[in-house]
């Protein structure tokens, strides 16, 4: 944990409660200006990041509703540009806008990054500046997907101002087609040998 995760995400309210259920002196050093403010992505953040298919993204309306939506991609979809900016190109989807929209009057996010298989997580806060496509061609190639069906409507830039891990605590273990494919291959194969042996055996008996 760091002091700009705790600068951001522990309002008053938040510290009023820590302190009401006697949890406050737990994260006090936070706050002491000697601490490393961690606001720049490291290289293990980095790679995490790279490696995801899908987000959870939380917007804030101009009526205070929080919204969240998941964005989803092909691995590495949600670029890293440098450590402490992201970007991801916007698909064309049911043209809600509700994400857009809030960004255009907040510029607030809070994204979640979830690795299931390792039961792994990651919070990210982030000022989001929303690019057309046709405004910044060198942005629009480096969010680009060669191959990848959907229509990119702009390009979401994330100012990251603080991240934490989270513990793996209650995280289900789940795994995607994709990251089954190997195991499964191999289990397709073994199958097919011992059927093979097993019609030879069943032709040599008869015989
Ligand atoms: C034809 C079509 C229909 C969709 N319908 C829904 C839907 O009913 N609910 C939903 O959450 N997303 C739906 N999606 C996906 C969203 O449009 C997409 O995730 C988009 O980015 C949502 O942005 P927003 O929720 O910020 O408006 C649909 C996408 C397409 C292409």
């Amino acid at each position: 944990m760091a002091r700009a995760f705790s600068e951001i995400a522990f309002t008053q309210s938040v510290r009023n409660r820590q302190e009401e259920l006697g949890s406050r002196g737990d994260y006090a050093s936070l706050d002491s200006p000697g601490v490393d403010p961690g606001d720049h992505l490291t290289e293990i953040e980095a790679r995490f990041i790279q490696a995801r298919d899908g987000f959870y993204q939380a917007t804030v309306s101009e009526t205070g509703w929080p919204y969240v939506q998941f964005r989803g991609g092909p691995v590495g979809f949600l670029k890293v540009l440098d450590a402490t900016t992201l970007a991801y190109g916007d698909f064309r989807g049911n043209r809600q806008y509700i994400s857009s929209g809030n960004l255009s009057d907040n510029d607030r996010v809070s994204i979640i990054l979830m690795d299931y298989p390792n039961r792994t997580r990651l919070k990210i806060w982030a000022r989001a500046q929303q690019v057309p496509i046709k405004d910044d061609p060198d942005l629009a190639a480096a969010v680009a997907l060669q191959g990848y069906r959907a229509l990119p409507e702009r390009v979401v830039v994330l100012s990251v101002e603080a991240f934490d891990w989270n513990c793996p605590q209650h995280i289900p273990q789940r795994f995607t087609l994709s990251e089954l494919a190997p195991d499964l291959t191999a289990l397709r194969n073994r199958i097919r040998e011992l059927e093979e042996e097993n019609a030879e055996l069943k032709a040599f008996l008869k015989s």
